[in-house]
């Protein structure tokens, strides 16, 4: 039938045991060996060592074996080398140098959050009585894995073997720089950016309402302010709510809400962007080094050394 998720991220970083802990502090769930659960996307996460922080497999859920024998054949037209196991395919991309793996997976089920009452002018939803947001307590726990967002050395091959091998749609562009695609209803499960060097830029995960993203934020920052990267802030592409934090390896982790779904195709016009508000619509303005990372330099290097 279809692609329909993301199901999981196995990045590598040189600490594995330092990397896990932010990770359980972030919200995930631990279920051993360096692996994480999100409360509905069970487990989404592997932390693996490598001499470099990177993005070592990326994981997309599909419907039943026709759509593996439909990839497998769109890779091969591409000329991309295709591995084949019991219920999956997987590939590298050349520009992110990411292997993929398309696995037979269920589908993602959400049990249902509804807005909280909201007061705005002539609209008095919550009476007599205090917001929601103001008494919870409970840690802050991801729903799922959103997206991604990778840095690639040669996007016209990224985008060629994301949409023509691989199948994702485009939803919106941003001019010769980067490209938001999706597997699902999401706006954006991929993105896939302008880089000197193939590198994790994000990953992002799901939260209930903005107060979610300021919680668990301002939770994380409470233990460590040097874990701060940008935020809070609206994206522009995407609608979402934002706020990054950074873990100890260096890979930049968004907690988001309300990203804007697509669930009729036809129904969507995908936009080319181009100036600010390409990255956001409100917000602090960008660092520095969130369009360019600290590390990527040491990134360079290590590149030339063996993985
Ligand atoms: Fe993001």
């Amino acid at each position: 039938m279809a692609l329909h998720r993301l199901t999981s991220v196995t990045i590598g970083v040189p600490d594995v045991g330092a990397t896990a802990a932010y990770y359980e502090e972030f919200g995930l769930t631990p279920t051993g060996a360096g692996r994480f659960a999100t409360v509905d996307g069970g487990e989404q996460l592997a932390l693996v060592p490598s001499p470099r922080r990177r993005l070592l497999e990326l994981g997309v859920g599909a419907d039943d074996a026709d759509d593996l024998g439909r990839i497998a054949a769109q890779l091969a037209k591409l000329e991309i080398a295709v591995e084949r196991g019991d219920g999956f395919i997987a590939a590298v991309d050349p520009g992110t140098q990411a292997r993929v793996a398309v696995r037979i997976a269920p589908r993602i089920q959400q049990a249902e959050t509804r807005s909280a009452p909201c007061n705005t002018p002539g609209c008095i939803e919550r009476i007599n009585s205090r917001a929601d947001a103001v008494t919870r307590a409970a840690a802050v726990r991801p729903r799922k894995l959103g997206h991604v967002v990778l840095g690639s050395t040669d996007t016209e091959a990224s985008e060629r073997f994301f949409i023509e091998g691989i199948g994702f749609k485009v939803s919106d562009t941003v001019a010769g720089l980067a490209a938001f695609l999706r597997c699902s209803t999401d706006h954006h499960n991929l993105l896939v950016q302008r880089a000197p060097i193939d590198f994790l830029h994000h990953t992002s995960w799901q939260l209930d309402d903005v107060d979610e993203v300021g919680r668990a934020a301002t939770a994380m920052l409470a233990n460590d302010p040097s874990r701060h990267v940008w935020g809070l802030g609206r994206h522009h592409i995407g609608s979402n709510f934002f706020w990054y934090l950074k873990d100890p390896a260096g890979n930049f982790t968004e907690y988001y809400a309300d990203l804007d779904c697509i669930v009729e195709d036809q129904l969507w016009q995908p936009g080319v962007w181009e100036g600010p508000n390409s990255l956001y619509s409100w917000g602090p303005p960008p660092p520095m080094s969130f369009l360019a990372p600290d590390d990527l330099g040491a990134l360079m290097a290590a590149a030339h050394q063996p993985r």
